[in-house]
């Protein structure tokens, strides 16, 4: 079968965008990564793409005027790859129509959070905030709503009464490398375009 072919855009560590490889490479995910596009040059990110021989390009929000421009840019990019998805992992800036639209149904997020609880910023400081007894994170379909979009998949985890940002934070990541390449997987079937 055709790889789906997969746009990433991460701003951070890149862990998320490691397991979507890790996933690739072990034979879990039918795809190719044509392009992951960073929004800061020095991230986790790029080094691990630079590391798998992955393609990367800058793009410094700082250089563009606003939302909308820095995602034109971002279009551009990936329909000159030809990608049939494309995974927000860990990207940090709000985006607009004009990437949403350009890939409708075809832009995916993950989330820190069961949806539709905490979403935005810092959603792990804001499940420790609430005192919840279990959190998670979520897959899903980015829309002009910001975390709102239709869920594609979620996992839960325990928070625990000694839990810190920090082992929350990784207790959540641990599920979200499992669930991001799985949730790929198992939508290829509405993406792929070859
Ligand atoms: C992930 O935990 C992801 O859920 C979160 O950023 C982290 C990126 O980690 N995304 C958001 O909070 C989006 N609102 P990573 O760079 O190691 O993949």
């Amino acid at each position: 079968m055709t790889p789906l072919r997969i746009g990433v855009m991460a701003s951070g560590n890149g862990s998320n965008f490691e397991a979507i490889v890790q996933a690739i490479q072990a034979g879990r995910l039918g795809a190719d990564i044509p392009l992951l596009v960073v929004n800061n040059k020095n991230c986790g990110a790029h080094q691990r793409a630079d590391r798998f021989g992955i393609p990367v390009e800058v793009v410094d929000h700082r250089g563009y005027t606003d939302r909308e421009a820095l995602d034109r840019e971002l279009v551009s990019l990936f329909q000159a790859q030809q990608v049939d998805v494309v995974v927000m992992a860990g990207w940090m800036r709000i985006v607009t129509d004009v990437l949403v639209d350009a890939f409708p149904e075809r832009l995916v997020n993950i989330h820190p959070s069961l949806l539709p609880s905490f979403r935005g910023l810092d959603a792990v400081g804001q499940a420790l905030q609430a005192g919840v007894s279990i959190s998670g994170c979520t897959v899903h379909i980015v829309t002009a709503d910001l975390d709102a979009g239709p869920i594609l998949a979620q996992a839960a985890v325990p928070v625990l009464a000694a839990d810190t940002h920090a082992s929350l934070s990784g207790r959540v990541q641990k599920q979200e490398h499992v669930l991001l390449p799985a949730t790929l997987q198992q939508n290829a079937h509405r993406w792929r375009q070859g």
